[in-house]
């Protein structure tokens, strides 16, 4: 596993981290989720990435479980606020209050004295930024987290929340957005900000959540314990995908992944991993062979010829729109 610096911070993390979206606490048994932590430290990941709005907060404690007893020195947890945690007016979005309850919650279930990184997951409307970095600076200040993110920020968002982090002198060194070959609407906007600002992307479904392995085919059902036939809330996430036209183009990447010598998950994860602003590339996974299937992207370098040829297959279907990072105009 190679390591990359998180954005301009000294913090390294590793350049493949393990998210438990859907998974933990919700589509897959707990022994399983174990099995899955397990591999991604036995591939060298000591990154991982949780919310407490994961399985309505079960997500943060399954992953706990599955880390303790790690060395804490060894792990970069990350977490984040801003979605539902509960059924009051104040149990979301990015008040003061809401954000000193969710990090006591999120270190409880997780069971750590601190994260790494604690990431604002939607920028809120609703709530002057002021409120918000001020409350991020007294977290940093208390020892709760190290270092302060943000995810889906537009780069506006990004450049005046990055500033206010600026004038605490506490350091915003991230942004998680959807990033993968065929979802690269950060590519304008958000990623020149971020260099400017020595932020790193920390980016999600690298593989478009399974679609870019190829295993959901145009016409047919999609194979059985597939993300797309979990119907607690994984099918609705990935349904966007699954169009014919989506399905068809990515079917076409098979002979370049075949002919690079990767699989076409590795494709996927490596194709994110050549954009030097990204940080990490966060994988998800159902069963373990899929960290390990995943984990050989790491230090995979795809040469011009491919690149090009993986744009020329995917051209009809990439979404480049930067107006497709967007929060929320009212709190959830
Ligand atoms: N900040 C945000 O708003 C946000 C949003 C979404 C996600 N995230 C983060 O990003 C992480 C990753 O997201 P994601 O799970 O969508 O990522 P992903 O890596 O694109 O998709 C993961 C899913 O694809 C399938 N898969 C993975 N490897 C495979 C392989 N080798 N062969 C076949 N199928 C494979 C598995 O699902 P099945 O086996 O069930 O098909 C797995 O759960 C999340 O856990 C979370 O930490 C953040």
């Amino acid at each position: 596993m190679e390591f990359r610096h998180l954005g301009r911070s000294g913090l390294m993390v590793s350049e493949i981290a393990y998210g438990n979206w859907i998974t933990h606490g919700s589509q897959v048994e707990e022994e399983a989720a174990a099995k899955c932590v397990k591999a991604a430290l036995d591939v060298g990941i000591t990154t991982f990435d949780t919310a407490d709005v994961y399985a309505g907060t079960r997500a943060e404690e399954v992953l706990g479980r599955a880390l303790k007893g790690e060395r804490r020195e060894g792990l970069e947890i990350f977490t984040k606020v801003y979605w539902p945690t509960g059924p009051g007016p104040n149990d979301r979005g990015l008040s003061r209050k809401h954000i000193m309850e969710s990090i006591n919650g999120s270190l409880r279930r997780l069971q750590v004295d601190y994260v790494d990184l604690y990431q604002a997951h939607r920028y809120d409307h609703s709530t002057p930024l002021e409120e918000t970095m001020q409350a991020f600076a007294d977290v940093v200040r208390s020892g709760k987290a190290l270092y302060i993110g943000v995810s889906e920020w537009s780069a506006t968002e990004i450049r005046a929340g990055w500033e206010l982090a600026r004038d605490l002198n506490i350091q915003l060194v991230s942004s998680q957005p959807q990033y993968s070959a065929l979802w690269r609407v950060i590519e304008a906007e958000v990623v020149p900000t971020s260099i400017e600002l020595g932020i790193g992307q920390v980016v999600w479904s690298p593989i478009a959540q399974g679609v870019l392995t190829g295993k959901y085919e145009p016409g047919k059902q999609p194979p059985a314990g597939s993300r797309a036939t979990d119907d607690k809330s994984g099918a609705d996430f990935i349904s966007r995908w699954l169009s014919d036209e989506v399905l068809g183009a990515v079917q076409r990447l098979k002979p370049l992944a075949e002919q690079a010598g990767l699989s076409m998950a590795q494709l996927a994860v490596a194709w994110v991993l050549q954009n030097s602003n990204v940080s990490a590339a966060i994988i998800g996974a159902s069963r373990p062979e899929q960290v390990h299937d995943n984990a050989k992207a790491s230090g995979v370098k795809l040469e011009d010829d491919l690149l090009k040829a993986i744009d020329d297959v995917l051209a009809p279907v990439i979404e480049r729109d930067p107006a497709l990072t967007v929060s929320p105009a009212n709190r959830p």
